[in-house]
This record gives C-alpha cells, structure tokens and sequence, in this order.
C-alpha cells in the first residue's frame, strides 16, 4: 500500500508552533505575523519598544488569537537580544520558527555614509546571526527542528538604477546593499552547519515595496523597472513565509526565495 502522504493543508499547518517575529510594527513584518498566526502559529512579536510589541500581538487572528504575545528586542544591544528571546522562550515554552526581519534603517548613500553608519548598518546581520545561533541552540537543547528565515532584499542579489533615485532622495544605501548581499550568504553559510541538527535556514528577498509614505515619483520610477509593472503589497510576502517556516518548505535549506515582481529577472 503507498505511504499516505501528507495533505497541503497538513504541510502549511503550523498549529501547535511558536514563532518569533522581529520588526512584526513595520511595513512587511506585519504582514509577516499575520501570515504565521492565521496559518495557526502562536506568535511572539519582538519590538525594541515592548508595549508596541504587545498592541501587535494583540491584534493578530488565528487559532491563537488572545495568546499572542510581545517582547522587547533590540539587534543594537547582545543584552536585550538574549533577554529579548530567554523572554520569549519563557513565556511560549519552545519556540519553533525564527523571523529575522526587523531592520535600523540608514538614509546616507555612498556619497555621504560615514565608516561608523556603514559599519552599524553591517551590525544588523549581527544581530541576524546572534538570534539566529540562540534558536539553534535552543532548538538542539530541546531536540527538535526549528525554521528561520532571515529577511533579505533583491539589492542583495542586484544594484539599484541610479536614475530611479535621482532628484528624489539619496540612493539606496551602499552598506544597505553590502549588508543583505551578507545576509543572503550568512543563510547558506548556516543552512550548510546547521542542517545536521534539524534547523532549516532560508532568505525571502523582497523586491520593490515601498511603504505609503514614499514619494509618488520613486514609485512610479519603480513601477516600469518590474515585469508585473506595479510594486509589491505587504500580503504577497504572506505565502512565501509559511512555505519557508512551515513542513511545506522541509526540503528547503540554504535557499533564497525572491519576490519580487520579476525585478531581477531580466
Ligand atoms: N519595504 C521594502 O521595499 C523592502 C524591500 C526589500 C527588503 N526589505 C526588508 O524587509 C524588512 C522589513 O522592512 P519594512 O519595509 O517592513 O521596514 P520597516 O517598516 O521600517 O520595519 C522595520 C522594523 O524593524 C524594527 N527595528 C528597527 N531597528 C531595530 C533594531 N535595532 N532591532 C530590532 N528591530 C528593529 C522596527 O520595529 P520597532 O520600532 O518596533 O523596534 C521596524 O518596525 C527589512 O529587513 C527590510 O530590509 C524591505
């Protein structure tokens, strides 16, 4: 008789998960939070500010919706990371899934960027590999797999157009291009050491999606650089994160998942 096969249902399912979310207040990491608590996960919104942590825990649905919760988190300070996730891991028993997505972000472009901004801006993959080694860790010291996905960006994978930014605003960041090039590599990097203990480590990339209140005339410089001809909306990140945190994704590690409209493909 053949195997039964799990359902896709089944493989999306993350009842019975805890996943940690860093950066769940902004833009796509909202989007990001929702995705996993509506695919049935328990999720742990991280802020540096603890009781913005909590109002977005409190309004996420799914079949957790109540028990959601928040911690203070800040990638800046090793102390408030490991008190950030020991206080996760508190409260939530285990954590399964880890989304590094929060992010300080820098203005300055290679015309202006001091080596301390440059190098402060490189300190968010820091942070990045430093949570990500605490779910590791805590993963194998209670003998089960665990997810993480670290947030990457298409300008890790390609340059940006310098006439889509000229006369707007400063170009898009060079450390800015460094750190999600490093970020994208960290991940395989992790992926190729931690595969032995059960820990899958992948990168969603998103490409072009400003938040509302980005000028009008960069997105429509934007807009005609991308195959689908439009930016993205944060729910169109919502499948890839639950494939990649979730069994659908199980034999998917080190790999970097780009949505993006298209932009890096021609
Ligand atoms: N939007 C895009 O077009 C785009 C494209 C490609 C990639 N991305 C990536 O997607 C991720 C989310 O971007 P977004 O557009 O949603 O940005 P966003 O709206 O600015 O959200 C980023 C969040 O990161 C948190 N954060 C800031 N500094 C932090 C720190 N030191 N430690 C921990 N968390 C910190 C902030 O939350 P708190 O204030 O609550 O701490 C903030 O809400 C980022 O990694 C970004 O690089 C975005």
């Amino acid at each position: 008789m053949a195997e039964q096969q799990p359902t896709v249902a089944q493989l999306f399912d993350l009842s019975g998960q805890a996943a940690l979310v860093t950066g769940a207040s902004g833009h796509l990491g909202r989007a990001m939070a929702d995705a996993l608590a509506e695919a049935g996960a328990r999720v742990v919104v991280a802020s540096r500010d603890v009781h913005k942590a909590q109002a977005v825990a409190s309004a996420l649905a799914g079949r957790e919706a109540g028990r959601h919760l928040g911690v203070a988190l800040d990638y800046h300070d090793e102390t408030l990371l490991d008190q950030g996730f020991e206080a996760a891991v508190e409260q939530v028993g285990g954590l399964d899934i880890l989304i590094n997505n929060g992010h300080e972000a820098l203005a300055a472009d290679w015309r202006q960027v001091s080596g301390e901004q440059f190098t402060r801006q490189l300190a968010n993959a820091t942070g990045y590999f430093l949570l990500a080694r605490k779910l590791r860790d805590h993963a194998v010291e209670r003998g089960a797999g665990a997810s993480i996905v670290m947030i990457g960006s298409m300008y890790g994978v390609v340059g940006s157009y310098p006439q889509a930014y000229e006369g707007i605003q400063p170009a898009s960041p060079v450390a800015y291009h460094a750190l999600k090039g490093g970020i994208i590599h960290l991940t395989r990097h992790l992926a190729v050491y931690w595969a032995r203990d059960g820990v899958r480590v992948n990168c969603l990339s998103p490409g072009a999606f400003p938040a509302p209140g980005v000028s009008r005339d960069l997105v429509e410089r934007l807009e005609p650089r991308v195959p689908l001809g439009r930016i993205g909306q944060p729910h169109e990140l919502k499948g890839a994160i639950v494939f990649l945190a979730s069994a659908a994704g199980s034999y998917v590690t080190g790999h970097n998942l780009l949505v993006d409209g298209g932009w890096t493909a021609w």
